[in-house]
């Protein structure tokens, strides 16, 4: 079985790119995102995800590991540390690597990373917004520092890990001993990352707090070609699946000046917002770089020996890195829609198309009128049936059109609304948020209807 069978096809139609102000209002509105320490003033590139946000989160981290781990019997999943040994950092190269070169401008102090500036202003050494002269480049290197330890003159410095990838490479010879896989053979991770980004912003998208979702890929050096080709591909699918307009999502070799330190070559996949084409996964030809620093520096040999061959050799790896705020951005900027008024909704609506599998709710529950008793006892039974299988809400609150619409800037996929119909033959109203079709169905069939369109299969 594939990650792309079986799977629910989504609008392509397409709309104009949403402005991020917009989504953000949404987010804070609504319950998905909140600025981090908002009553002391915030703190910048670090964001609290609320009671809808999570929910979104969750399902974002359940569908890649359903897809990267439970369905590829060559792929186990680990959950690392944040906090390691410092020499990790010193082996990986970020201590001496993980830098960023920046420039103020001299008369509207913006500040500008150099590797984001547009060529031209970059000859010119022109600010972008005012035309000012800029300063000379400074090196920031992104490592959070933190320190183990209480005793003063005792305490070692470490960091929160920059990537979050590193205890894969510290736990692959746990993992290769501790089970019966074989190379070639993968372990995935999700996990948080920190990295002190001189210019964060555009909300999620740049952070100082985010978290990671990491493929690494061990294999022999002859097969390197091979299962890069075949992970940049499985990963461009995945993302494919997840959004409507298809046609925003490319890829973008990188040029050899812009390689990270730890890559031989890499691709970014890219999605277009209104920020542009911009990087949402990479995929990066490791080689033997981590292995081969872990070895040297800690003194443990990590190379493999084939049980068949006997061949002994350091695996090289294929990695697959994207961001689960990145995607969680991204997926709101996609699904985000105003539709003006029409035949079916003549007040206009904002809805959020995002794909049933991913929706925080995946059905509301609606009596029609909340003062008669016998619609809300119906009502309050049938949400407490399907709240054991899905995120459900029960809402009588307003009129039906107006609870609908608030369902629909949610993204939920699915209203049940129990009438007086519902009294006579057990059947109920089942509206589709993206085309707002009914249906009815029997009570009975509901659970198993649902079920069949907001679960991955
Ligand atoms: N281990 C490889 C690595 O960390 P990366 O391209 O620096 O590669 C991988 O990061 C992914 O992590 C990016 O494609 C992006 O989705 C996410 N990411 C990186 N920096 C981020 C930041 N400051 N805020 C939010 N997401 C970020």
């Amino acid at each position: 079985m594939t990650q792309t069978e079986d799977r629910t096809s989504l609008s392509t139609e397409d709309t104009p790119l949403v402005p991020i102000e917009k989504v953000v209002a949404l987010c804070k509105r609504r319950g998905f995102v909140y600025p981090n320490s908002e009553i002391y003033g915030g703190v910048s590139g670090i964001y609290d995800f609320g009671p809808l946000g999570v929910e979104l989160r969750n399902n974002i981290r359940r569908y890649w590991w359903w897809s990267m781990v439970q369905l590829n019997d060559n792929i186990l999943g680990i959950e690392g540390s944040i906090i390691t040994h410092p020499r990790v950092w010193e082996a990986s190269g970020h201590v001496e690597n993980f830098v960023d070169r920046l420039v103020d401008c001299k008369n509207c102090k913006r500040r500008w990373r150099v590797d984001h500036l547009p060529a031209e202003n970059l000859e010119q050494n022109k600010c972008p917004f005012c035309g000012g002269e800029l300063t000379e480049p400074r090196t920031f290197n992104l490592m959070m520092e933190t320190y183990i330890g209480v005793v003063e003159g005792e305490r070692m410095k470490t960091y929160l890990r920059g990537e979050a990838c590193q205890n894969i490479y510290l736990d692959y010879d746990n993992v290769l001993k501790s089970s019966r896989i074989q190379i070639p053979f993968g372990i995935c991770q999700i996990g948080k990352a920190f990295r002190n980004e001189v210019t964060p912003g555009n909300f999620l998208f740049r952070q100082r707090e985010f978290e990671q979702w990491d493929l690494q890929f061990f294999v022999h050096p002859s097969e390197m070609q091979k299962w890069f080709d075949y992970w940049k591909e499985y990963r461009f699918e995945w993302y494919k699946g997840i959004i409507n307009h298809k046609d925003r999502l490319r890829f973008r070799a990188h040029e050899s000046t812009e390689l990270a330190h730890y890559a031989k070559q890499a691709f970014d996949i890219e999605y277009k917002s209104i920020l542009g084409w911009q990087e949402w996964e990479g995929i990066h030809w490791r080689q033997d770089w981590d292995l081969s620093r872990h070895s040297l520096y800690s003194g443990q040999d990590l190379s493999y020996t084939d049980p068949e061959t006997k061949e002994r050799y350091i695996p090289w790896i294929v990695e697959t890195s994207g961001g689960v705020d990145r995607t969680f951005l991204n997926l709101l900027l996609d699904a985000y829609e105003e539709e003006p008024p029409s035949g079916k909704d003549k007040e206009g609506r904002t809805v959020l198309r995002l794909h049933p599998w991913l929706a925080p709710v995946k059905v509301a529950v609606l009596p029609l009128q909340k003062n008669k008793e016998e619609l809300v006892t119906t009502a309050r039974g049938i949400y407490n049936r399907l709240k054991r299988l899905m995120v459900a809400q029960y809402d009588d609150v307003a009129n039906i059109g107006r609870r609908y619409r608030r369902q629909d800037e949610i993204g939920t996929p699915f209203c049940v609304t129990v009438d007086f119909q519902t009294l006579e033959d057990q059947t109920v109203t089942v509206r589709e948020r993206d085309g707002m079709t009914q249906i009815r169905l029997d009570i009975d069939e509901l659970p198993g209807y649902l079920v069949e369109k907001v679960m991955w299969r």
